[in-house]
């Protein structure tokens, strides 16, 4: 039977990993995957999660199930984190998933059992497996225009002429924070017009919110998620772990369902439903250790202080390039790496410089030109910025 099969094109990310790995020049930089990265090039447990696990280690007395939304500790500590007092508890629907992606496939299965013609709208452009995953389950997707080639902003204009096609039964995904691939992000006087938009539409809305603390703050980056919770009657939120807790491997994440409290028994239930189907119980190894980070109030102001480090970092990176960037080209195009937020940056610039950047000055972004900001330390700054000039960016 399997000979009708045929070969899936590779996940583009994923495929970098390989050839970065395989590529034996000592100067090569790595700005593919989205995984943070230290000064050291390592991937570290954060303090307060190798804290959690040896709280778990010693406490677990069993591994036996949970339940089919997960853990209803993990739930509570996550909707506390990312929606805060935005609604009412009985509001929200939600199960554990594995990972922020899990999340994502399940609100769109959901979506698709609603409604199979639903459209779904996506920024222009937004995380490939979105796309990826929208398409295998024969969703129909359409495009918004999202990102200006010159200015390497928003072109909200035309985000919002475009969203304001979507109709009832159609969903808006957005994302909460720290824009996947692009790292442009709206302010909140946009982020209102949005919502404004959707709430004359009655088109649904989705977040995808994987990068919480990366950008402007814990509380800073959920804001636009909380606001759009308050304000329409049903949103989708799909949350990972992954990178503010740096349990990547874990596969954390939970989907939650915003609507009325007297939905809320057949949203859970739905929800549960689909967990069911797709893997039975969610994952419970790093939900656990997340809720218990969560729930310790040393853990908590630990795990804050170095996601905050982590921040940081990535901000001063990013204008430690912006400036040496200035320098070399004389003018100051590249300042929008200052603006840009999260652990993405679209260049903006060709496949062909992006392939040439990779050959000749063993430079790894997406083919997009979106680079993980997170891969660079002090070191590799100028070497990038010397690179990106050489090249003719
Ligand atoms: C990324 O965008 O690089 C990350 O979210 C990792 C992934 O799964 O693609």
């Amino acid at each position: 039977m399997f000979d009708t099969l045929s070969p899936q094109a590779p996940d583009k990310i994923l495929a970098l990993i390989k050839m970065f790995r395989d590529d034996p020049r000592e100067t090569k930089i790595d700005l593919g995957v989205g995984v943070y990265k230290d000064a050291d090039g390592n991937t570290p447990v954060m303090r307060a999660i190798k804290a959690a696990e040896q709280i778990v280690w010693d406490t677990q007395d069993s591994k036996s199930y949970t339940g089919l939304a997960g853990d209803p500790a993990f739930a509570d500590a996550m909707i506390d984190l990312v929606l805060s007092e935005a609604v009412p508890r009985d509001q929200i629907a939600a199960v554990a998933t594995p990972g922020g992606t899990g999340a994502c496939r399940q609100a769109f299965e959901l979506v698709k059992m609603a409604n199979p013609k639903a459209r779904v709208f996506v920024s222009n452009p937004t995380w490939p497996n979105h796309l990826s995953i929208l398409n295998y389950l024969g969703l129909e997707v359409v495009p918004y225009r999202y990102f200006d080639a010159d200015s390497r902003g928003v072109d909200t204009q035309a985000m919002l002429d475009d969203i304001s096609t979507a109709g009832p039964g159609d969903l808006v995904l957005l994302h909460g924070c720290c824009h996947n691939p692009t790292g442009a992000n709206l302010n909140s006087v946009e982020w209102d017009a949005v919502i404004a938009s959707l709430q004359a539409s009655g088109a649904t809305a989705m977040v995808d919110i994987a990068y919480q603390g990366f950008g402007d703050g814990l509380e800073e980056d959920a804001a636009a998620t909380r606001k759009l919770v308050s304000s329409l009657p049903n949103v989708l939120v799909a949350a990972s772990c992954s990178k503010n807790f740096g349990v990547y491997r874990e596969r954390t994440g939970i989907l939650m369902l915003v609507g009325s409290s007297s939905a809320r028994p057949l949203n859970q239930s739905t929800l549960e439903y689909l967990n069911r189907q797709n893997y039975s119980f969610p994952p419970d190894h790093g939900a656990r250790i997340v809720t218990t980070v969560l729930t310790d109030p040393g853990l908590r102001a630990d795990w804050q202080t170095e996601l905050e480090a982590v921040r940081l970092s990535m901000l001063s990176l990013r204008q430690d390039l912006a400036n040496e960037l200035q320098r070399l080209a004389g003018s100051d195009r590249f300042a929008f790496l200052a603006q840009h937020r999260g652990m993405f940056s679209r260049l903006g610039t060709t496949p062909d410089l992006v392939e040439k950047l990779r050959i000749d000055y063993g430079v790894y972004m997406v083919g997009d030109s979106r680079m993980n900001i997170a891969g660079l330390n002090a070191q590799k700054v100028p070497i990038l910025a010397q690179a990106i000039i050489d090249c003719g960016v």
